[in-house]
């Protein structure tokens, strides 16, 4: 299978800390240093990631219901000697579904090309990858719900009836020309399934939404990880990892990493829970899994707003995050943890967040008194 990536530059959510935590005061000298560390580790990363991913569906730990549904797809899909059904995935990220187009890919054997909504801003970027489809090859769109109307609008006969429309020439002697184009099956993924607009929604055949894993689901993915990457770890090292990982795979091999590099420097050996605890602890993961970040946007919300409610752009204003990074990136873990709360009035810190952050909770207080 091939794998075709057509991601460009974009405006994305910021990435977990960085700047802000150094108040964001680099030179230019430091700040092309760390671009140019930063692009390099990320093509080292996505290589080495590529070769993390689990490459079947039988190797894909976690997400049962939505593996039934697929393998059932898959099956009837193989049968028919058809292409499956137009796919929308959706989820907070990190949870794995680009991992889940290409085992998707892997398993019809046929192509995936990958692209990403804001890389698709000109009619002739989406035709391009349209025409030039194989039988039955998937296409993956991550953040779908960043179309343009002129991109999705190119899309609906291209999921429904396998032609692209082409407008030749401009006003009264405006011809529409149809192409037909191959069969082949839209992957769409999404964080925010609410933003599509219904006629795109309504053209996807399967719509799954992936959950946040399990602990013991996150232990086994870090086991896993380890081993490939030649690591030993005991089964409570892989627990106290997988506790501290939001939910989401990628944070768990990502922390895994970080735990290995502290090992390895200190000459530590096996990753043991104690060994875990302590390299986290240096890297401000803690016992939940909330960062600087997380702990910053609840503490904000607690000093500066008595814990709510209080609107989302207050709360990206008083942090220096941006909105759609808190709303995409922060939120979905701490609203899963009841650590957050979201009213029409706007976020609240729940008592639990209160209690966890170490601050006597207001409403608490006031019941000691009565
Ligand atoms: N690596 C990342 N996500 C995974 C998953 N769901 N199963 C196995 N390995 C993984």
């Amino acid at each position: 299978m091939a794998i075709i990536s057509s991601k460009q530059p974009q405006k994305e959510p910021k990435k977990r800390r960085g700047a802000a935590e150094k108040g964001g005061n680099y030179s230019v000298k430091e700040k092309a240093l760390l671009e140019a560390t930063a692009s390099e580790e990320e093509g080292n990363n996505s290589k080495q990631e590529e070769k993390l991913r689990p490459q079947r569906l039988t190797e894909y730990i976690g997400q049962k219901d939505v593996k039934e549904v697929l393998e059932i797809a898959l099956a009837a899909a193989k049968s028919r000697q058809e292409p499956l059904d137009h796919l929308l995935l959706y989820g907070p990220p990190g949870l794995g579904k680009t991992t889940m187009a290409l085992i998707l890919a892997q398993e019809m054997g046929v192509n995936c090309k990958i692209t990403t909504a804001p890389a698709l801003e000109r009619p002739r970027d989406i035709v391009g990858l349209l025409v030039n489809l194989q039988p039955g090859d998937i296409l993956f769109i991550d953040e779908i719900h960043r179309l343009s109307k002129i991109t999705e609008e190119i899309l609906y006969p291209a999921m429904e009836d396998f032609r692209i429309d082409i407008t030749i020439g401009k006003g009264q002697s405006a011809r529409i020309r149809s192409i037909p184009i191959q069969r082949f099956t839209l992957v769409g993924a999404t964080t925010k399934v609410g933003a599509l607009t219904s006629p795109l929604r309504d053209r996807f055949g399967l719509i799954q939404r992936l959950r946040f894993y399990e602990i013991e689901e996150l232990s086994q993915i870090v086991k896993r990880t380890a081993q490939l990457l030649q690591t030993e770890i005991s089964s409570e090292g892989a627990t106290e990892i997988a506790r501290r990982s939001r939910g989401t795979p990628r944070i768990a091999n990502r922390l895994l990493k970080r735990v290995r590099d502290y090992a390895e420097v200190k000459s530590l050996g096996k990753i043991t829970q104690a060994l875990a605890c302590e390299a986290l602890e240096l890297f401000n993961v803690d016992p939940c899994g909330l960062d600087w970040t997380d702990r910053r946007i609840l503490s904000i919300m607690i000093e500066n707003f008595n814990g709510g409610p209080v609107g989302l752009e207050a709360i990206a204003a008083a942090t220096g995050e941006d909105a759609q990074t808190i709303e995409e990136v922060y939120e979905p873990y701490l609203l899963q943890i009841g650590y957050l709360k979201r009213t029409h009035r706007g976020r609240v810190a729940t008592a639990a967040a209160w209690k966890h952050l170490g601050y006597p909770h207001p409403e608490k207080q006031l019941s000691l008194w009565q």
